[in-house]
């Protein structure tokens, strides 16, 4: 298994290209199921979740191909006659949960193994389910898999989310594409990849409006055709090359980056003293002073401060002046990078769904491990800061969402490198 050594210290400066947002790919893919023509996506990351979803894809029947090395998936589900979502691919990735309701609405009936739980949390699917039993769809758990069948197929329906869910938003929005009427979802998710799985669903003919308020308007259509869209940009990769320059030192420019994608989070860099300045290409971000000042965090849906930046936000705020404390209310688990910074000298106290951490004014190089894929990204901004060598294992949490993550952070200065370990 391969680690990343850090060596910290150094001072960062030059561009870092931010590239197609993981989370948008994972769910703009399922949606070639909705249609017989062909569905490409450019801009798309080049990580190893997008490999798995491909494989997904394609044992479903769908073709898959990645084109122009990486940066292009052409699909097509002309022959994508399989409606069984096997265990064996849907345990290593939850996002393959985003296939039920294409599938649903493709075939009239679906086989989705349940996804089970993960480090961060238990993850249940009790929305999505809820969602498309209301589109009319019957759901059975049997021997770990979600048995669904929609035998008059779907048909629109009113419904009102508890919580406003980026997935079950997803699945139910796919599948009300192609049922009979209209679909109104109430307390949808709005981050930006919902905005942008509608463009493209638009794009291939579908009937939506309201995305972005946060209830969403569905008239179904008899089919989809083809499309070619442009994913957006990584709002968290955004976000987390963002705090580089800040841990480091210098000043970096986040070519593609937009205040937008993640304005909740600029506006917590402002007020730790840090300036973030749009550019004619992006952003770029600097520290105003030696020190950044303790600031309290709160993670929320979108437009609030996204869970997908805490552990990054938590690496920075171990050196600030002052007490910051980080109340974490969208997953039960998710701060088990404190401990691994605390082996680095941070001072954090994790009392259930809130962290209190105590600046410090230097951490220290250690060996750390890391349990999910934003935990891995904090450890080794917390490296750039640390006096000596920050080695992280587990690598591979890494390259399920941070893509060429060495090259990016080493093309700005930073002493980086992956080992076999
Ligand atoms: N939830 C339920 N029931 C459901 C669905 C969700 O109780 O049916 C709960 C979850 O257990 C969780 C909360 O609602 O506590 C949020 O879950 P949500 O469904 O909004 O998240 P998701 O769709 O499973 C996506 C991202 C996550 C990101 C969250 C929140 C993808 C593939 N994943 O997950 O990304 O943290 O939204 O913004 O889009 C990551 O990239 O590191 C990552 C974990």
């Amino acid at each position: 298994m391969d680690s990343i050594v850090v060596n910290g210290g150094g001072a960062l400066h030059g561009e870092i290209a931010i590239a197609g947002a993981k989370n948008a790919c994972l769910t703009l893919m399922p949606a070639t199921l909705l249609a017989d023509e062909p569905l490409t996506l450019t801009n798309v990351p080049r990580l190893s979740d997008i490999v798995t979803m491909t494989q997904l894809l394609q044992s479903l029947g769908a073709e898959a191909s990645s084109l122009q090395d990486g940066r292009v998936v052409a699909m097509s589900s002309h022959a994508a006659e399989n409606p069984v979502a096997d265990y064996e691919i849907v345990r290593k990735m939850r996002a393959s949960n985003l296939v039920l309701g294409p599938l649903l609405a493709r075939h009239g009936h679906a086989v989705v193994s349940m996804p089970g739980g993960c480090a961060i949390g238990a993850r249940p699917m009790d929305l999505h389910i809820h969602g498309l039993e209301a589109l009319g769809a019957k759901i059975e758990l049997k021997d770990g898999y979600l048995h669904a069948k929609a035998v008059n197929g779907l048909k629109g329906a009113q419904i009102e989310l508890r919580f406003a869910s980026v997935g079950a938003t997803e699945n139910i929005m796919m599948a009300a594409t192609l049922a009979k009427g209209t679909t109104v979802i109430k307390n949808a998710a709005r981050e930006p990849e919902i905005i942008d799985l509608a463009t493209c669903l638009r794009a291939m003919g579908a009937q939506i409006e309201g995305e972005a308020s946060g209830t969403i308007t569905i008239q179904g259509v008899d089919r989809l055709h083809g499309a070619t869209h442009p994913v957006i940009a990584d709002r968290i990769e955004l976000g987390t090359y963002m705090l580089a320059p800040v841990i480091a030192g210098g000043e970096v420019e986040l070519l593609g980056g937009r205040v937008e994608l993640v304005a909740a989070f600029c506006e917590k860099l402002d007020e730790a003293g840090i300036s973030v300045t749009e550019t004619v290409n992006g952003l770029k971000v600097a520290r105003r002073n030696d020190r950044i000042k303790a600031v309290n965090i709160k993670t929320e849906v979108f437009p609030g401060f996204p869970t997908d930046l805490q552990a990054q936000m938590m690496a920075l705020l171990c050196t600030a002046d002052g007490t910051s404390v980080l109340e974490e209310t969208i997953f039960e688990n998710r701060f088990m990078h404190a401990p691994e910074l605390m082996r680095m000298g941070a001072q954090i106290d994790v009392q259930g769904g809130t962290a209190t951490v105590t600046g410090v004014e230097r951490l220290k190089g250690a060996r750390v491990m890391a349990t999910d894929l934003r935990a891995s990204v904090s450890l080794i901004l917390a490296g750039l800061a640390a006096e000596g060598e920050t080695v992280v294992s587990r690598v591979y949490h890494l390259d399920r969402g941070y893509e060429h993550v060495v090259r990016k952070f080493s093309g700005v200065g930073a002493q980086i490198e992956r080992v076999k370990s």
